[in-house]
């Protein structure tokens, strides 16, 4: 679903966690959204407008209290062209005014006007989020619709350890981007989606895997999270960070992933194996470190599960989606792949095209039916889009 033309409006408060509403801020922009920015004037003291502005590519408001008019139209403007309404950081202060039906600046009297979706993202020390006066606002804003993104606990600028960091960057800018996707084709149905590598432990301190990041898996979790799907995402070790509205569910080896494959795959409507599953474990695994007391060693390796093959072989109604990693001959081997494990999809790329820790993907699609989709080089979300567009018939 294309969010090009999707208004998000940024309420930045006054706190230290002001300079993180960059991050919102570019993230969204990467997502090709519209992102307009409201300044308080104490949140002008942590960052400067023009910081805002060069990543907004918009103008930046600030509160002018000296001049009411110019305020008074423009919160009516940027109200009604909202899409949706973040504040982040959100301080006491702002909380507090909005749920008591304060509105005496560009802001709250923007939020005051909307009848796009509110969320908030609060910032503040411990001590301040847990006062009850707080918690009451929150409460009381919670009861008529608004939302809350909730502060993470850590280490805070005063010294104090507690709740009260923003959340995250990326997750908050995720969940926006969630909020705003309103295409729910995916709804009632359940998507199983592995993705990563998994290891081969030769001894306790060794073990030899595929390359992988796992970042093709996750949009592809993402993406039918966002279309309402409730998702399984089976993961072997990765670096990046999980996608939140997920089950997640971490293995390591192949028999792991297999294990954790089979228990879920009865259930599921769709399934998507983008993991790059080791082929091959040691014949024995030494339980001690293998020490360096000879100048070569020799490793035999024996086959391991072919998890999607063994699925293509037990499917009943499920839609079978493979990825084929390919150096060559991408079309003729993929398509191989796809009779020979009994798909209905699979998505072909060409290792030497782009590489493997890249956010983006050159892939054709080939379906069951003969059908092939060559798709331009995109970014692993987009191809997401576009693999679960097919798969919905758009
Ligand atoms: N796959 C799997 N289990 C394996 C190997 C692969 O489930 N042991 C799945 C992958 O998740 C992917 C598809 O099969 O969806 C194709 O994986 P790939 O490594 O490209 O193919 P292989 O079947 O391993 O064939 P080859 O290594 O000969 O290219």
């Amino acid at each position: 679903m294309e969010l090009k033309n999707k208004c998000v409006v940024i309420g930045v408060t006054g706190g230290i966690a002001a300079y993180k509403a960059l991050d919102i801020v570019s993230n969204l922009k990467k997502k090709n959204m519209d992102v307009h920015v409201i300044m308080t004037k104490s949140a002008t003291e942590f960052v400067t407008p023009l910081s805002f502005q060069s990543l907004s590519q918009n103008q930046v408001t600030i509160d002018m209290f000296e001049e009411p008019r110019a305020w008074e139209i423009q919160h009516i403007s940027l109200a009604k062209k909202a899409d949706i309404m973040l504040v982040a950081p959100a301080t006491a202060n702002i909380i507090g005014k909005v749920a008591n039906g304060i509105a005496d600046d560009m802001l709250s009297t923007t939020i005051m006007a909307t009848k796009a979706p509110v969320v908030f993202a609060p910032a503040m020390n411990t001590n301040m989020y847990e006062n009850p006066i707080v918690q009451g606002n929150i409460e009381k804003l919670k009861s008529y619709g608004y939302m809350f993104i909730e502060p993470a606990s850590g280490r805070l600028a005063c010294g104090d350890v507690g709740k009260g960091k923003l959340a995250d960057t990326k997750y908050i800018s995720d969940q926006i981007h969630s909020m705003l996707y309103d295409i729910k084709d995916l709804k009632g149905k359940k998507v199983l989606v592995t993705a990563g590598p998994t290891i081969a432990p030769i001894d306790p301190v060794r073990y030899i895997t595929n390359r992988s990041t796992g970042k093709m898996g996750y949009a592809i979790a993402e993406e039918a999270r966002d279309r309402g799907a409730e998702v399984i995402l089976i993961t072997g070790p990765t670096s990046i960070e999980k996608p939140f509205g997920v089950k997640i569910v971490e293995v390591k080896t192949n028999e792991e992933m297999m294990n954790s494959v089979l228990e879920y795959f009865e259930e599921v409507d769709i399934v998507v194996k983008s993991a790059a599953v080791a082929d091959y474990k040691p014949k024995n695994y030494s339980d001690r470190k293998i020490k360096k007391s000879e100048e070569y060693i020799n490793l035999e390796f024996e086959k391991d599960n072919d998890i999607l093959k063994r699925l293509g072989e037990i499917k009943t109604n499920q839609i079978l989606i493979g990825f084929a990693a390919e150096s060559h001959d991408l079309i003729e081997n993929a398509r191989n792949k796809l009779q020979r494990k009994n798909l209905d999809y699979i998505v072909a790329n060409d290792i030497t095209k782009t590489g493997f820790a890249s956010d983006n993907n050159k892939v054709a699609i080939l379906c069951r039916n003969g059908k092939e989709t060559h798709l331009e080089e995109m970014t692993k979300r987009e191809v997401a889009r576009e693999l679960l567009n097919l798969i919905m018939n758009k």
